[in-house]
């Protein structure tokens, strides 16, 4: 039997020692639990992220497999060629501090959700995967895009995929490539004034 004195003292406590402890330990950004929650969600294989059932502090310690954080925040998720089947979270875009997106060589399916605001993200290899198209305003606000590949993505089926000309805000913007991704039409002037720009690639398309 519990002493009923010594409860009446520890609750009153509680709250105060659980917001010392999420001080101290700096608990994973509560809107980017819920986007890698949903992104683990959506996955057909998630077991094989290897991610803890019910956890809830993706950048502990310890960080959760595939995922690196700059304090409190996901900075990155890296979970090239593991065959990853699914669809990404419509929300992603909240992840507003990634720098540095791994998602190559999976089966990622569906639309592509938007990217717009993602103001941190350098790298993006969404390339090899089976997305079958990009929002109008994906490219939005990716003022720090330096790398972004897109090959062997089928993008917008029949119609086809273009540029859009947000994609010329990424002034940073050095390493393009999109071979076999469905691109159709003329190549977009703004092309021409990303000063920045060493590697174009985009072989096999219309
Ligand atoms: C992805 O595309 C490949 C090649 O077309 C196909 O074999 C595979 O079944 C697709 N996977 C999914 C999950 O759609
Ligand atoms: C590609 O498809 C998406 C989703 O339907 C649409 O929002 C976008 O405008 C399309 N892009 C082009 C260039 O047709
Ligand atoms: C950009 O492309 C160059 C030339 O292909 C390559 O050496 C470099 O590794 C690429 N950068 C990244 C971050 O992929
Ligand atoms: C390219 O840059 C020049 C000079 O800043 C600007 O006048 C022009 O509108 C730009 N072209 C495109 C297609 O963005």
């Amino acid at each position: 039997m519990e002493d009923p004195h010594q409860v009446k003292l520890v609750i009153p406590l509680l709250p105060l020692l659980l917001s010392l402890v999420s001080v101290v330990f700096s608990a994973t950004d509560p809107n980017d639990l819920a986007v890698l929650n949903e992104f683990k969600k959506n996955m057909e294989n998630s077991e094989l992220l290897k991610w803890p059932d019910n956890g809830d502090d993706p950048c502990g310690p310890p960080t959760w497999g595939h995922v690196f954080c700059v304090g409190d925040r996901v900075s990155q998720i890296q979970v090239q060629e593991l065959g990853l089947k699914g669809p990404l979270p419509q929300n992603f875009n909240q992840l507003t501090e990634l720098s540095n997106i791994g998602l190559q060589r999976n089966q990622f399916s569906g639309p592509l959700p938007s990217f717009k605001g993602l103001s941190k993200l350098k790298y993006a290899f969404l390339d090899f995967n089976n997305f079958t198209s990009i929002p109008g305003d994906f490219f939005d606000g990716l003022d720090a895009l330096e790398v972004l590949a897109l090959d062997g993505l089928n993008l917008n089926g029949t119609t086809g995929w273009t540029f859009p000309p947000q994609l010329g805000n990424s002034a940073q913007l050095q390493n393009l490539t999109c071979g076999d991704c469905n691109l159709v039409g003329p190549l977009p002037d703004f092309l021409g004034n990303l000063s920045s720009l060493t590697v174009l690639e985009l072989s096999g398309n219309s």
